[in-house]
């Protein structure tokens, strides 16, 4: 066997194994797409800050997911149950772009009264990835 088989299957293996753990990170992507379209460096503590900060209606983040993103929450007018946001409760959390798009667009749109800018979006994703 030449001696070089063992590395290239190792590094065969690596390739393959390569794109399961870009998988994991959709929240990488936006992050690095928000900077390019004019973000700064994204803070965890603002993005806690504006999921507490309520909007000219009163609304906040936490009025459905709660301030507590490890428990679950409950949508603010319709009563039903929304599951915990938190990664660390919930592994299906910021696992698939467009749920993550799709609801940050609405949800802004519905707290705040307009679309997220790409700082707050960052900030916000960057909040909840810790929890
Ligand atoms: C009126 C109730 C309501 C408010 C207020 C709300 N959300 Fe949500 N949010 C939902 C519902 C409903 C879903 C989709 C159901 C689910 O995923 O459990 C959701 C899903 C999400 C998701 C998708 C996560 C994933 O990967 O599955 C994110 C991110 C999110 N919300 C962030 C926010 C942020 C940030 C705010 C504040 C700007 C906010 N939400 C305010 C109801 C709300």
């Amino acid at each position: 066997m030449p001696r070089f088989l063992p590395i290239l299957l190792i590094l065969s293996g690596l390739l393959i194994m390569a794109p399961v753990h870009a998988a994991g990170g959709p929240v990488d992507d936006l992050l690095k797409e928000y900077q390019r379209d004019g973000a700064g460096e994204f803070s965890p503590e603002d993005g806690h800050r504006l999921w507490r900060a309520e909007g000219e209606e009163g609304r906040s983040c936490a009025s459905c997911h709660t301030d507590d993103l490890t428990a679950a929450g409950k949508h603010v007018r319709t009563g039903k149950p929304i599951e915990s946001l938190a990664p660390s409760h919930n592994p299906e959390r910021l696992t698939k772009r467009r749920e993550i798009t799709k609801w940050l667009y609405r949800n802004c749109k519905w707290t705040l009264g307009r679309a997220c800018t790409a700082q707050e979006k960052g900030d916000f994703l960057s909040y909840i990835r810790t929890q």
